[in-house]
């Protein structure tokens, strides 16, 4: 057993590509390599000296085993560049991801309301105590308040988790002059339970217009044109309902039908079906954001994407909209 010459020669290896590396492995570590079988002599060395020897064979395994990786590093890198420069080679196949529910079902809104000359306004997650709450009629201490619990960050400065985008409206309103025709996509939290119909947050869009002379009949004349567009159903009903920042207000419903088993299991039996809530400005918000109401009046509404992305697609739990199981997502590629 010469183990010096054995390591010189694994020292003075040529390897230089990927042929010259299979080599060195087939000469040294494969089963029938060299230094395999010196472990196989080891049973022949006298006792005494079979620790020593198996510590040098160890060590030889160690080197060759080190050369071999770097030259798969080295000679792998090589060969995927020769790849690249082969530019008659067919390309792989790109898989295309799909659009999230969420978004198809915004953009399909967004779509709608740009048509008959809204705009898209947004603001942030993280609000005051003003924009969420006090401008829109919900002061302190309020007991409205306890429709939206939210998540408090800090208390000076008041800093919460919006639980509507009715906030950005209030940022709209404090910074454009009427006439206001805007919409405000995004995302809302509420200090809820987590279940199959309800999550701590959410995603909205909310409708805002703002000018002279606007009557509740421009915001049913609006939501009928927007359900038929979205919905391709023609009846609705609004029912009295209260919101603290706009007065009258009302729940708007949508006539679903009555055809299948799943129609009556949605609409509890009835064909009807609640989309969204809505309203006339109330006067102190308009004046909470320097604007006269003596002069101009408006309606707000405000839907929850989520509610409406069930709808449409027929989906039985909110939380499959968040745990992005690409399954369940590349269902919608075709929906784009
Ligand atoms: N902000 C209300 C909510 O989040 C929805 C709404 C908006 C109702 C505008 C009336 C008018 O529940």
């Amino acid at each position: 057993m010469d183990i010096e010459k054995i390591k010189n020669d694994i020292v003075d290896f040529k390897i230089t590509d990927n042929i010259s590396l299979e080599k060195f492995r087939l000469s040294f570590l494969s089963k029938k390599g060299i230094i395999p079988s010196l472990f196989s002599e080891l049973r022949n060395v006298p006792k005494e000296q079979k620790k020593e020897a198996g510590q040098k064979i160890n060590d030889l395994k160690k080197l060759a085993t080190e050369i071999f990786e770097k030259g798969k590093l080295d000679f792998s890198k090589a060969e995927e560049k020769s790849v690249i420069d082969d530019f008659t080679k067919p390309s792989n196949i790109l898989r295309l991801g799909s659009r999230h529910p969420i978004s198809i079902v915004k953009n399909k809104i967004i779509d709608i309301f740009l048509k008959i000359g809204f705009d898209i306004s947004e603001g942030p997650e993280i609000e005051d105590d003003w924009h969420n709450f006090t401008a829109l009629n919900l002061p302190e201490y309020h007991p409205a308040r306890d429709m939206q619990d939210t998540f408090y960050l800090s208390k000076d400065p008041d800093w919460l988790l919006r639980t509507h985008t009715s906030s950005v409206q209030i940022r709209h309103m404090e910074n454009n002059k009427p006439p206001i025709r805007t919409i405000s996509p995004g995302r809302v939290y509420r200090n809820e339970d987590i279940s199959a119909r309800s999550h701590c947050f959410f995603h909205q869009i909310e409708g805002l217009y703002i000018d002279k002379n606007v009557s509740f009949v421009d915001l049913k004349q609006t939501l009928l044109y927007f359900t038929k567009e979205l919905f391709g159903k023609n009846k609705i009903r609004l029912r009295p309902s209260y919101f603290p920042f706009t007065e009258p207000s009302a729940e708007l419903d949508i006539y679903w039908g009555l055809e299948t088993e799943t129609d009556y299991r949605i609409t509890k039996g009835t064909g009807w079906l609640e989309i969204l809530g809505c309203g006339m400005v109330d006067p102190n918000v308009l004046k909470n954001c320097n604007i006269d109401p003596n002069e101009y009046s408006g309606y707000a509404f405000g839907l929850g994407l989520e509610r409406i992305t069930m709808l449409l697609y027929q989906i039985d739990d909110i939380r499959t909209l968040y745990e992005n199981d690409i399954r369940f997502l590349s269902q919608f590629s075709k929906s784009i």
